[in-house]
């Protein structure tokens, strides 16, 4: 179980990376002058290549919890109201790269200040998770 578990921390842990980095560079992009044709292209090749690399590991983090949750039998409300922010988590994944298409298709109308808050909904929704898994308090 603790070998599972590890791979399971190692996963979400590079999922995060992403998760984190990802809205950033939409931040810059959103910043980035109309004209400035090739720092948008640097850019748009970074997040492109950047959702390739974490989406596999979004789907590993899943595999590996639900390796967790069903194959050692773990329970409890904190799995519950967990689960409910993964699947967040999960809509948030899919709907960065609904961002990426528009950049991709220069259809963006959202600000840059708008992708700076937009980047800090992991970090609260990983605070919330940790609290949940380690502390377990219902
Ligand atoms: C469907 C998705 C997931 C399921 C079913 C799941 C399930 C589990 C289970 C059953 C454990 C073992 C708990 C224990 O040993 O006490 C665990 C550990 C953990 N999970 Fe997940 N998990 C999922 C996704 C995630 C995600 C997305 C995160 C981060 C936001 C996360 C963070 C953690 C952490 C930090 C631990 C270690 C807790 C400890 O060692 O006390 N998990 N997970």
């Amino acid at each position: 179980m603790l070998v599972v578990k590890a791979l399971h921390l190692w996963m979400v842990i590079s999922w995060f990376a992403g998760l984190f980095y990802l809205p950033r560079i939409f931040v810059n992009l959103a910043m980035a002058p109309a004209d400035s044709a090739a720092e948008r292209e640097r850019l748009l090749l970074m997040a492109g290549k950047l959702y390739k690399f974490m989406t596999p590991l979004g789907i590993l983090s899943v595999v590996s919890g639900l390796w967790l949750w069903l194959g050692y039998g773990f329970a409890g409300g904190w799995l519950h109201a967990k689960l409910v922010l993964v699947a967040a988590l999960l809509v948030y994944h899919g709907h960065c790269g609904r961002l990426l298409a528009d950049f991709r298709a220069g259809r963006n109308r959202r600000s840059h200040v708008w992708f700076r808050f937009y980047n800090e909904l992991p970090v609260v929704v990983l605070l919330v998770v940790l609290f949940l898994v380690v502390l377990k308090p219902f």
